[in-house]
């Protein structure tokens, strides 16, 4: 194993994007941010200069910093954020992991423009369980604001209402030919050679919006999500959530087809309430030897409609972990602890505790809460306050095991927007085995919520339609080949279940990754304790962590 160190400058550049050029965070001046590529027991040393006049944080998106949570990024949960003109290094290990993550901001909305691929490959000599691709191609979903994606936000929380939507999906930073004023170099393109198969590395950085993915005339087939193996499976349209990666092989066709290029085409997923961007962003597939083809044009693969949560639901059955002898699935038979979980959108009423106008659904302000608690970010680093044994004043260890409120969770919404606000963790012993059933909720309409828990992978063991019923729901657990996960779509008006060891002392965020509501407060926090063996315990911080 080696030490891979990595400097990253956080600056300002100057960047044209659907005609608009503006002054953007970046890293080292690129956008997207630099690509990553370590193996797999690698240790990662990540030198972070902050030189743009706003705080930075960065998290390393599905690594699971066994026993260096102090590396994981999440602003005021692991670290204070780095204050402008301070630096701090990341400094971590990766273990037992292999396939495609990804890095980015993790303070305000700063990850709009601060991303990047973060490439883990197997141990030097180990192969892929699938047929090694000719070319690896990281290929980064995103979305771009010709606004300030931090105006955006800051405007939404100050009116409580909805933030504007972004103005472009984007590959890898590009926009392609479907928006106005797009020019020749705005599209993303992939020269393929006939017969030869290209590994995508795809990952999904937009803020706000699940997406549908298709590739005209190809089928993909999934190998890996979110950097564990899957049993491989043909799709022709994937369905990607903010937060998660998945590797797909894209096989090109033998002979030269007569078309000279076919269109990559990502279309949002959605049920919001209100306004979202319902555009559909094109890249292209080229074929070698011919030229370069026109990118305007080209034919769309179908792609279902912006609200098809069937389609979704059968893309997500499918995914099944490799469970092989090489890379046996560990589920959790025994569960210690269950918890259940509603996760929603809710509303203040106004006045609220926050000063400003009320342009929420009828004249509240927008909140979001997992079992009705809006998670209050604190003003200090969560877990420093664990370390230091100090959490008067900064977080309760009294989350509720169960809504506050309970109710219909998928019928007609109920009038039952309840909120209540807090910076409340739930506290675990090392190594127990816990189950989180994720309920959505319907308080003001059925959407579906990314979840993301940071410094673990979980079984996504069952997930189904309607209210869950623990009498019945949990006989159908998988538990033989549960896919592998950091990030999960609870469904639109339904559940997932999801079971992990905590065996990673630390405090660990598990929040929607739609950012918007993560700002509205939906999100908790776990608080692994220490275990009692020397190499079950936090380590003392680093020198140079950032002070609040
Ligand atoms: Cu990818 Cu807490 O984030």
């Amino acid at each position: 194993a080696l030490t891979r160190r990595y400097t990253f400058n956080v600056t300002m550049a100057t960047v044209t994007r659907l005609c608009v050029t503006k002054s953007i965070p970046t890293v080292n001046g690129r956008f997207p941010g630099p690509k990553i590529v370590v193996r797999e027991g690698d240790r990662l040393v990540v030198q972070v200069h902050n030189s743009i006049n706003n705080n930075v944080t960065f998290h390393w998106h599905g690594v699971r910093q066994l026993r260096s949570g102090w590396a994981d990024g999440p602003s005021y949960i692991t670290q204070c954020p780095i204050r402008p003109g301070q630096s701090y290094a990341y400094d971590f290990r990766i273990v037992g992991q292999r396939g495609t993550l990804w890095w980015h901001a993790h303070f305000s909305w700063l990850r709009a423009t601060l991303y990047g691929p973060l490439v883990i490959l197997p141990p030097r000599g180990v192969p892929y369980p699938f047929p090694k691709p000719h070319r690896e191609v990281p290929l980064m979903l995103g979305e771009w604001f010709n606004a300030d994606p931090e105006a955006v936000i800051m405007q939404a929380l100050r009116t409580g209402g909805g933030p504007n939507v972004s103005d472009a999906y984007t590959f890898n930073g590009l926009p392609g030919p479907t928006y106005n004023c797009s020019g020749a170099g705005d599209t993303f393109r992939l020269r393929v050679t006939p017969g030869r198969t290209y590994m995508l590395r795809l990952v999904n950085a937009a803020l706000n919006d699940e997406l549908f993915f298709a590739v005209a005339n190809h089928t993909l087939t999934v190998v890996q999500a979110d950097a564990n193996y899957v049993k491989p499976f043909a799709a022709t349209t994937l369905v990607i959530s903010p937060g998660q990666t998945m590797d797909v092989l894209l096989t090109a066709a033998a002979a030269a087809p007569s078309a000279p290029a076919f269109a990559v085409a990502v279309a949002p997923y959605t049920n919001t309430v209100g306004t979202f961007d319902n555009t559909t962003a094109v890249a292209v597939v080229e074929y070698a030897p011919q030229p370069a083809a026109a990118a305007r044009g080209l034919p769309l693969p179908a792609l279902p409609l912006y609200n098809d949560t069937a389609a979704v639901a059968n893309f997500s059955a499918r995914f099944r972990s490799l469970a092989s002898a090489a890379y046996p699935a560990r589920v959790p038979r025994a569960v210690d602890r269950r918890f259940f979980f509603t996760v929603g959108l809710g509303a203040d009423p106004c006045p609220s505790p926050v000063n400003g106008t009320c342009q929420g659904p009828n004249g509240t302000r927008f909140r979001a809460t997992v079992n009705n608690v809006s998670f209050t970010m604190p003003r200090t680093s969560l877990l420093q306050a664990h370390y230091q044994r100090r959490y008067g004043g900064v977080l309760a260890a009294n989350f509720p095991a169960a809504p506050l409120m309970k109710f219909n969770y998928t019928g007609t919404p109920p009038n039952n927007t309840f909120v209540t606000h807090g910076t409340r963790v739930v506290p675990l012993s090392f190594n127990t085995t816990v189950e989180v059933v994720l309920q959505d909720t319907s308080i003001l309409g059925a959407e579906s919520h990314p979840l993301h828990l940071h410094g673990y992978d979980f079984f996504v063991v069952g997930t189904g339609f309607g209210n869950y019923d623990a009498n019945n729901d949990t006989a159908k657990y998988n538990l033989v080949d549960p896919v592998q996960r950091n990030t999960v779509s609870v469904p639109t008006a339904g559940w997932v279940a999801i079971r992990f060891v905590a065996d990673n002392p630390g405090v660990w965020i598990m929040h929607c990754h739609l950012d918007v509501h993560l700002s509205w407060g939906l999100a908790m926090a776990w608080l692994v304790n220490d275990g009692s063996l020397p190499n079950q315990k936090l380590p003392p911080p680093p020198s140079d962590i950032p002070r609040c």
